[in-house]
């Protein structure tokens, strides 16, 4: 067997590098279920010699966090081992959103997107503690997607790539439908998309949502909008596996809405079945675009063994008078294709919507024009377009080390992780091959 070791970085890590871009595959599941975990992860590298956590994408949210190796309870398999990065530092203390179910501190380290895009001396959260009883069972990490314009900084990996000149635009790209999910930073991939980008100005963050936009409204099958009013504000949540409405929703009780439908289970609680298989109408309006979801996102089977019986259909009701007034979950984000322009100094941030290539849209769909263009348009939106595709650069798996370990529960003494050594170790894979 070929001797194991880590190979030296051959690359210079933000020297003279130019303006670049990167894809990285994201995971997601195949089908929604309303029992399985339905998370959104992609590999994300943290410390040197690189290891691989494969952090919970929150659109929501901001934090960078990575799963520590000694957390008791952290769910995942990819934890962040710090002891065995050369480059870690303390960072600056505690979490302060830290509760005594689920807290860490601040380090720095390098964390990189696929061996070319690298922040060095980024702070994150290594988290120490994820109590049995935390809801939330979030694997591996937290890559906050959300860029807030008024936090310093350093705290933003993204905002750190675009100040030292590594991106080639302040944009992410974002297909979470499961055919060829994936990210990308720094530009939009262009065989992922069809149609138009609807670019619609994110509004300023409240207490009840940071990542919101305005929408027309969302149509049945008849092809009207439900009744809900004007000025809809939305979010985006990539951690709800629901589409959530105002709860004047007559939807489940008006065959206008859902078209003719094989069966309608009521629960007490207002929620609502069909048959599985059944075709699920919903499209939601954005600045003129109708953006069709996809019907087997919207029906969610209740049992792994229920594929020919009632499903849960995705639609719930959000808060009365509350804002957010629709929140778009996954069962909308796996159906479009979404660009973030984050904010930067004289920019405020966007979201833009087009059809993911290769879903089932027609050509009317997708040749829709949005009704209006933002005014900081060519201010803000004239993205440069990539020339080529840079490679991942290195290719990490998942470090064993031999020797003791701690074994929670055990005793104090460390035990000996017996026949580590029969295992394969840490091989890094040196894009260049030497
Ligand atoms: C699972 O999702 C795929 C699309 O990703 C779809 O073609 C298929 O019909 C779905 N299966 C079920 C049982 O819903
Ligand atoms: C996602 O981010 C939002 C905003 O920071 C936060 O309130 C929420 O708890 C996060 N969700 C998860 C699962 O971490
Ligand atoms: C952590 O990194 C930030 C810059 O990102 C730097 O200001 C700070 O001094 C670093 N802290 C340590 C302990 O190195
Ligand atoms: C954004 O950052 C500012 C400055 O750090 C902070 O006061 C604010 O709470 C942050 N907003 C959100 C929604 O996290
Ligand atoms: C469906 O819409 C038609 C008008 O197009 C209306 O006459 C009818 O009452 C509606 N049905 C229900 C159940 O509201
Ligand atoms: C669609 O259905 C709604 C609710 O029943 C009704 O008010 C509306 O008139 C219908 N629209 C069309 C175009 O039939
Ligand atoms: C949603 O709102 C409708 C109309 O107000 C109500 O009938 C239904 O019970 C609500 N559903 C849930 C799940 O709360
Ligand atoms: C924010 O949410 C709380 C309850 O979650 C609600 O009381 C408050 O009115 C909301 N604020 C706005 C502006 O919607
Ligand atoms: C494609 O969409 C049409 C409706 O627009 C639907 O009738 C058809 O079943 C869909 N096909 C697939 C493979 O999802």
């Amino acid at each position: 067997m070929m001797r194991s070791m880590f190979l030296p970085l051959l690359f210079v890590l933000g020297a003279t590098a130019a303006r670049t871009w990167i894809s990285l595959p994201m995971n997601v599941i195949p089908n929604m279920t309303d029992i399985e975990p339905f998370y959104s992860h992609v590999d994300v590298l943290f410390g040197t010699p690189p290891q691989t956590v494969k952090p919970v994408i929150n659109l929501s949210g901001s934090m960078l966090a990575a799963w520590s190796t000694d957390c008791v309870f952290c769910a995942g398999e990819d934890l962040f081992d710090s002891e065995d990065s050369t480059s870690l530092k303390p960072g600056g203390g505690p979490w302060p959103l830290g509760t005594p179910d689920f807290n860490g501190d601040y380090v720095n380290d390098t964390v990189s997107f696929g061996g070319v895009l690298n922040s060095e001396g980024q702070k994150f959260v290594l988290m120490e503690t994820m109590s049995a009883n935390f809801p939330t069972r979030m694997e591996d990490g937290h890559l906050g997607l959300w860029v807030n314009a008024s936090s310093p900084i350093d705290n933003s990996v993204f905002k750190r790539l675009w100040a030292s000149d590594d991106l080639l635009n302040p944009v992410i790209g974002m297909r979470f439908d499961p055919r060829s999910p994936a990210i990308t930073i720094g530009a939009l991939d262009e065989t992922a998309y069809e149609g138009t980008i609807n670019w619609v100005q994110l509004e300023d963050p409240t207490t009840n949502y940071t990542n919101a936009i305005k929408i027309d409204g969302v149509k049945g099958y008849n092809g009207s909008f439900l009744p809900f009013g004007d000025g809809l504000i939305a979010s985006l949540n990539s951690i709800y596996r629901n589409i959530a409405v105002p709860p004047s929703n007559p939807y489940a009780l008006d065959a206008n809405y859902t078209g003719p439908i094989e069966l309608i289970n009521l629960y007490p609680d207002g929620g609502f079945g069909f048959t599985c298989g059944s075709y699920v109408p919903l499209t939601v309006t954005i600045n003129g675009v109708d953006y069709q979801v996809e019907s087997s996102d919207m029906l969610h089977p209740i049992s792994l063994m229920s594929a020919t019986g009632i499903c849960n259909v995705a639609l719930k009701n959000t808060t009365a008078d509350v804002k957010p007034d629709v929140v778009l979950g996954q069962p909308f984000l796996r159906s479009v294709y979404i660009a973030y322009r984050f904010p930067t100094d004289d920019c405020p941030g966007f979201y833009g919507f087009a059809f993911p290539s290769g879903a089932n849209r027609t050509q009317a769909q997708i040749s829709q024009q949005p009704a209006s263009t933002p005014s900081l348009a060519s201010q803000c939106l004239s993205l440069t377009k990539p020339t080529s595709t840079p490679t991942p650069k290195a290719q990490i798996q998942t470090s064993v080390k031999v020797g003791s370990y701690e074994v929670w529960g055990q005793s104090d003494e460390k035990v000996q992780l017996l026949d580590a050594g029969s295992l394969d170790q840490a091989v890094w894979v040196s894009p260049t091959g030497t």
